[in-house]
C-alpha cells in the first residue's frame, strides 16, 4: 500500500485509472462481456480499485461521534449531497483550500482518494467520508453498532439506470466497456454491475433507517423540496444555520454551479468531463423503450412492493 499519498495534495490532477497504478491489487481482477472489469467482494460486484485490503481498512475504521459517512448507490446523486454536508459543516462557506474531493474521504478506493489508516485517524473532526456500499459492507462496520452518523440517498433506479450507463461506458475503471444500452440493462437488472444488485443495496439501508444516526434521503425530494430536506440533513447533523447561510447552500448546490465552480466540479479528475450529465427527474424517458420500461416496471413492483419503498420518475 505505498501509493496512499496521491489523493492527498488538493487540486492535483487524478490520472485516469490504471490498473498498473492504481489498483494495487490485480490478483481478482475479472474481466466481462464488452471488457467490462470488476471484482467480486462479499458476493458483490465492486470495482477494480475496491481491493479487499482498502475494503478492510473501511470496515475496521472506528467512526468518531462527529463523523459523517455519506452512502448511496452510484449516481444516485452522491456528489450533490457531499457538497452539501460539506457545506452544512462549514456553516454555508466553501472551504477556503482545495475541493470538494479534497474534503471527503473513500476508503474503499485505491484510486482519487487513497488515505493511509495513520492519515485518517488523523484527520481533523468532523470527518467526512465517501461509500458505495450495501448496509451490510458499511464503512465502519455495522452501522447499528457504530457512534457515527449515516446518511444514505437513493434515486429512482431508471434514472440511475442510464446515468451509470453513461457513467461506465468507455471508461478506464470499466475496462472501456463498450456495450449497447440494451446489454447494460440486462447487466444491471440481474446485479452484475459495479456494486452488484441495485434492490439489495437500496433495500439494506431501507432497513436500517429507523436507527437514529441513519437518514434516509431520496434524489427526487432533494430535487424538488429542497430546503425542507436541506433543513432535515442539517438538523440531523446537529448543524443549527442561519437562513442566509441555508439560501447560500442551496445556490452553492445548484446543478449549474457545480457543474461550473472549480470547487465541485470535480474537473481534476481525468475522464470526469462528463459527470454533471443533465441532473434531472425523469430522463430515462429517452433511453428505455417500452417493452424496456414495462419489464422494468415489473421488476420494481416484485422487488419493492411491500416494502413502504417508492420513488417519483417524472
Ligand atoms: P445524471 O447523469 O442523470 O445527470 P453521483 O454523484 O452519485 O455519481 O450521481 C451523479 C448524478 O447526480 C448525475 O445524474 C449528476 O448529473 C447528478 N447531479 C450532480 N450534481 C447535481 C446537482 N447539484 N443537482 C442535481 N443533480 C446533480
Amino acid at each position: 500500500m505505498e501509493k496512499f499519498n496521491e489523493g492527498s495534495t488538493a487540486a492535483k490532477r487524478i490520472r485516469a485509472y490504471d490498473d498498473e497504478r492504481h489498483a494495487e491489487e490485480l490478483e481478482g481482477i475479472e474481466t466481462g462481456d464488452y471488457g467490462y472489469k470488476y471484482r467480486v467482494l462479499e458476493g458483490i460486484v465492486v470495482p477494480p480499485y475496491v481491493t479487499p485490503e482498502r475494503y478492510q481498512v473501511a470496515r475496521s475504521t472506528r467512526l468518531r461521534a462527529d463523523d459523517i459517512c455519506y452512502d448511496s448507490y452510484p449516481k444516485s446523486g452522491s456528489t450533490w449531497l457531499a457538497n452539501i454536508i460539506v457545506l452544512i459543516t462549514n456553516y454555508g462557506r466553501p472551504p477556503a483550500e482545495g475541493t470538494l474531493r479534497s474534503h471527503l474521504h473513500w476508503l474503499e478506493s485505491s484510486w482519487t482518494y487513497p488515505r493511509s489508516p495513520e492519515e485518517i485517524a488523523d484527520l481533523p473532526s468532523p470527518r467526512i467520508f465517501k461509500s458505495h456500499m450495501p448496509a451490510n459492507m458499511a464503512l465502519g462496520g455495522d452501522p447499528a453498532e457504530s457512534a457515527g452518523k449515516y446518511v444514505y440517498i437513493a434515486r429512482n433506479p431508471k434514472d440511475v439506470a442510464v446515468s451509470y450507463y453513461y457513467f461506465e461506458s468507455n471508461k478506464a475503471w470499466s475496462g472501456h466497456y463498450d456495450a449497447p444500452w440494451e446489454h447494460w440493462l440486462d447487466m444491471l437488472t440481474n446485479g452484475r454491475v459495479q456494486r452488484g444488485d441495485w434492490f439489495d443495496h437500496v433495500l439494506s439501508w431501507w432497513e436500517m433507517r429507523d436507527l437514529p444516526n441513519v437518514l434516509f434521503l431520496k434524489y427526487e425530494e432533494l430535487l424538488r423540496q429542497f430546503p425542507a430536506e436541506l433543513g432535515r440533513l442539517a438538523d440531523f447533523l446537529g448543524y443549527r444555520l442561519s437562513d442566509e447561510q441555508l439560501a447560500e447552500i442551496e445556490r452553492l448546490t445548484s446543478f449549474d454551479v457545480m457543474k461550473n465552480d472549480r470547487f465541485s466540479n470535480m474537473h481534476e479528475i481525468e475522464d470526469f468531463e462528463g459527470f454533471f450529465r443533465k441532473g434531472k427527474i425523469g430522463s430515462w424517458k429517452e433511453q428505455f423503450t417500452e417493452e424496456q420500461d414495462a419489464r422494468f416496471s415489473r421488476l420494481i413492483e416484485e422487488r419493492l412492493g411491500g416494502t413502504g419503498l417508492t420513488f417519483d420518475y417524472e
